[in-house]
């Protein structure tokens, strides 16, 4: 049967009054089975929807007999006819004429139908897919790459890969994770010290913890351009808001200023929410409902209002007059930690924030030194819920003025003689952001934890699946 015709239907494609009469197959895997006296109803999920089918069974009639194994969690494979449905919570229902259970789910099957909480789901990150919340994640996340890919491929942006394997740190912060083939139980030294030049690239090597320098070669030639790809930092913060493998968006533009940054960053988000709002309509509904009461409300006031912008400056005086009992200090020349971020965009905006122009000892060296000389052309879009989704900045175009600041934060300007190329030749103003793809996902579906949105979370001590 299962290479018999009709040719398999997704279940989101079937739950439409006008489809009673067809005869179809579908694939997918039991959430319930409620038996009656001589009636057995299945309810079929395939990841196509939040919903499931009715499949309804008859004694005597073929399958019957398989239905001791048609328990919570068994795949299935049934053929039959829809008809409109006379119960409710169903427009139509599948009587079937052949059934199949390819694979049963003996009763220790980990996801019996009731609610699991999300530490105990992590556990099982190889089964949780097959619940709602993780289904309906599934299904969101995949539209948000798309919405990602097609705002900028409509304005003309080149997609860059950027290099997974580097050997420069972009962030300067000492986060890499190395990449060697050196035999760890006799490591080769010199001078007392770990020899790279004997290590498969010559020299010490990492994972990417941003495609941004590479983006900006490209920029320099491309003008608009975009890398989107997996990132990874070795911080040891155990935060719901920090993972080790993560997925970054990076815009670059040349000839742009920080302005056309902010500019961007909001009519991104704007796209991306739309898209997801437009498509997902089932599971967003499902997230407003479940995970985040009001969180449909939120994010259409977020489409319906401008975004705020502020300086770090002002920024700084709001959270001093705040009154807050913060955990952190604040202070000017100190970063803005997670709990004054949000306090600035929950309680003191209540929808995104753009904050400029933060103090350049806080900063990456790459970011473009005001006239100030004491903050650089910096921009963090803050948000509710989660605070910093997008970190970028206009980029420092000037190569003695680059220069100096690598010098001041100890990067090893020989190593970097490729990015001050493009500071040598035909250097020009360009600007570029980087979006947290998993953050931007915890703001859209209101999920509170980085774990809960990537489907398998990297975190200190985390590897497993
Ligand atoms: O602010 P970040 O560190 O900026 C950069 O990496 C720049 N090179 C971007 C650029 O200008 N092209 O990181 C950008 C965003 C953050 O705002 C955050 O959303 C996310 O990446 N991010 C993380 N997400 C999850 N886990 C982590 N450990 C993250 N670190 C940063
Ligand atoms: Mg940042």
């Amino acid at each position: 049967m299962a290479d018999s015709h009709p040719e398999r239907s997704p279940i989101k494609t079937l739950l439409h009054p006008e489809m009673a009469g067809r005869v179809v197959r579908v694939h997918g895997w039991v959430r319930t089975r409620r038996d009656s006296k001589d009636l057995s109803f299945l309810a079929l999920n395939d990841g196509s929807c939040l919903e499931t089918l009715q499949v309804v069974l008859q004694q005597g009639q073929p399958g019957w007999e398989l239905l001791e194994h048609a328990t919570t969690g068994a795949s299935v494979v049934a053929v039959g006819r829809l008809e409109a449905s006379p119960g409710s919570g169903q427009v139509v229902e599948l009587h079937p004429s052949g059934l199949e259970i390819p694979g049963a789910a003996p009763g220790d099957y980990p996801l019996q139908k009731k609610r699991h909480g999300f530490e105990y789901l992590r556990s099982i990150a190889h089964l949780r897919v097959r619940s709602n919340t993780f289904g309906a994640l599934a299904r969101v996340r995949n539209t948000l790459f798309f919405a990602i890919h097609e705002f900028f491929q409509s304005r003309g942006f080149l997609f860059l890969p950027a290099p997974i394997i580097t050997a420069s740190d972009a962030e300067g912060a000492g986060e890499m994770f190395r990449v060697t083939t050196l035999n760890l139980d006799a490591v080769p030294l010199l001078e007392g010290r770990v020899d790279y030049s004997q290590d498969f690239f010559g020299r010490r090597a990492g994972l990417t913890v941003s495609g941004q320098l590479e983006a900006e070669v490209f920029a320099l030639a491309c003008h608009d351009v975009y890398t989107f790809g997996p990132t990874f930092r070795a911080e040891n913060s155990n935060t719901s808001r920090h993972a080790a493998e993560f997925w970054m968006i990076e815009p670059e533009m040349a000839f742009a200023l920080l302005a056309d940054n902010v500019t961007l960053a909001e009519a991104f988000i704007r796209h991306v929410l739309t898209s997801v709002l437009e498509r997902c309509p089932g599971d967003m509904a499902f997230f407003d409902e479940r995970i985040e009461k009001g969180l449909l409300a939120r994010l259409h006031h977020v489409l319906e209002s401008p975004f705020e912008t502020m300086t770090y400056d002002e920024a700084v005086r709001l959270l001093e007059a705040s009154g807050e009992p913060f955990e952190f200090p604040v202070g000017w020349g100190r970063d803005l930690q997670s709990e004054h971020e949000r306090y600035l965009t929950e309680k003191k905006i209540g929808r995104p924030l753009f904050v400029l122009n933060y103090p350049k000892d806080i900063k990456a060296f790459y970011m473009r030194l005001n006239a100030d000389d004491r903050t650089v052309a910096a921009m963090d879009l803050l948000v509710p819920g989660v605070g910093e989704i997008i970190g970028g900045s206009q980029r420092e175009e000037r190569l003695e003025v680059l220069q100096a600041r690598m010098e001041a934060k100890g990067i090893p300007t020989e190593d970097y003689q490729w990015y001050l190329d493009l500071r040598r030749y035909g250097s020009t103003p360009h600007s570029g952001f980087g979006v947290g793809f998993e953050r931007l996902l915890m703001y859209l579906t209101g999920l509170t934890n980085i774990r809960d949105v990537i489907p398998f979370p990297r975190t200190p001590g985390v590897v497993s699946f």
